[in-house]
């Protein structure tokens, strides 16, 4: 690749991918995706702040020698460890034997794992910084943005933050600034939908790390996937505030989300007694259908909601689908703890009611009250019944 300067003593020295379709395995990518990494040159020292996917390794060593004797570099900045930033690192630490390692101390272990082999690291924490002669990078420990082992690099002279997963996208681009892309609007659409994928379920430390850099004085943002960012996109900050400090109505006590599927109608029924037995004071409660609205309201509102009430029917003694595919999407939030509880209608057996439960319980939401299991049609007592389950359940909630 050809590198390009960012700005004086500051290369972009990444890889372009953009035939990905899928990135770790799950997220779509539409647009493929970047391994941004980067090269600064001081008056005394230089560094490299991460490299890139294993596959492009030749590529990146070729594109840094374009620029500096490889032998002359003095450190590598491992921002996060996950391989799409870690791949070519071996090879590097092998052509450039002198370099030396700097990184976290919660990365040690991963470094170790990757490298399998000595080596003496700077371990940096929380406002360490290293003299490259009139370039200072500072580190900031950012924990989970998207790893354990992250954390961020300030270059303070030329006000650049290296984020790396923090404020990406997956969005290939000939262009390398946010300020120079023909389609904008689609790229800060690549930009919301990678925050939901992969930052989403890390909100509190995103909300932390925004405090910790809050009086930086920002030229540009270069993250480890997609645009670097710089003018007007440098407001993208307030979107990550925007989402991550996201909170349901403060006039709300507390907030239920019942979803459901229904093959005949009966779990429907169910699902509406639920909902009428959740209707007390301090309360509010949203009901859906997961067929029938799209699946990121659905997820947005379980962020927000205190506890959630999962109805299924049973399909071949198994939950059906639209359930399974619901629960993947949950993925992508932090549910440890979050209350739950599952109902349904059967007509041979029920399965997927505990089966459901069982998978719920793994993710570690915590099941509130006993499931709700009824067979084929419901009387009138019945959603009495479901009634008085979704009255408890809310009480429950109110206790919480
Ligand atoms: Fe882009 Fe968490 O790796």
């Amino acid at each position: 690749m050809k590198p390009v300067e960012i700005k004086e003593g500051v290369h972009w020295i990444g890889a372009l991918d953009p035939e990905l379709v899928v990135f770790d395995i799950v997220i779509p990518t539409a647009h493929g995706t970047t391994y941004n990494a980067y090269l600064v040159q001081g008056n005394d020292k230089i560094a490299l702040i991460d490299t890139v996917k294993a596959q492009f390794t030749e590529d990146y060593i070729k594109t840094l020698g374009s620029i500096v004797d490889p032998k002359k570099i003095d450190y590598i900045v491992i921002n996060h460890t996950e391989p799409d930033h870690s791949g070519a690192l071996p090879a590097l630490v092998d052509f450039v034997p002198n370099i030396t390692p700097v990184f976290s101390n919660t990365a040690k272990s991963f470094v170790n794992n990757i490298l399998h082999k000595e080596f003496s690291p700077i371990i940096v924490g929380d406002g360490d910084s290293i003299d490259l002669g009139g370039k200072t990078l500072k580190f900031v420990s950012t924990p989970f943005l998207h790893w354990p082992d992250t954390m961020f690099t300030y270059l303070e002279e030329d006000k650049i933050l290296f984020p790396c997963d923090a404020f990406g996208a997956h969005y290939c681009s000939e262009k390398r600034f946010s300020d120079e892309l023909d389609s904008p609007d689609e790229a800060y659409n690549a930009f919301e939908f990678y925050y939901k994928c992969i930052l989403r379920p890390f909100k509190e430390y995103i909300v932390k790390a925004l405090e910790k850099i809050k009086d930086f004085d920002l030229d540009i943002i270069a993250p480890s996937h997609g645009p670097i960012l710089r003018g007007n996109q440098l407001s993208y900050l307030d979107s990550y505030k925007k989402w991550a400090y996201k909170e349901k109505d403060p006039s709300v006590k507390k907030k239920i989300v019942i979803i459901y599927v229904s093959s005949y109608g009966n779990t429907a029924k169910m699902a509406k007694a639920i909902e009428r037995g959740t209707a007390i004071p301090g309360i509010q409660t949203t009901l859906y259908n997961v067929t029938e609205v799209p699946m990121d309201t659905i997820v947005d509102e379980v962020e927000i909601s205190d506890g959630i009430i999962l109805g299924t029917p049973t399909l071949n003694a198994k939950t059906p689908e639209p359930i399974f595919n619901l629960i993947s999407n949950l993925v992508t939030l932090n549910v440890k703890g979050k209350a739950a509880s599952v109902f349904g209608c059967y007509g041979w057996s029920g399965e997927a009611i505990k089966m459901t439960e069982d998978i719920l319980n793994s993710l570690k939401f915590k099941i509130l009250v006993d499931s709700c299991k009824l067979r084929m049609v419901p009387s009138e007592k019945d959603l009495k019944g479901c009634e008085e389950y979704g009255r408890n359940y809310a009480n429950e909630i109110l206790k919480l």
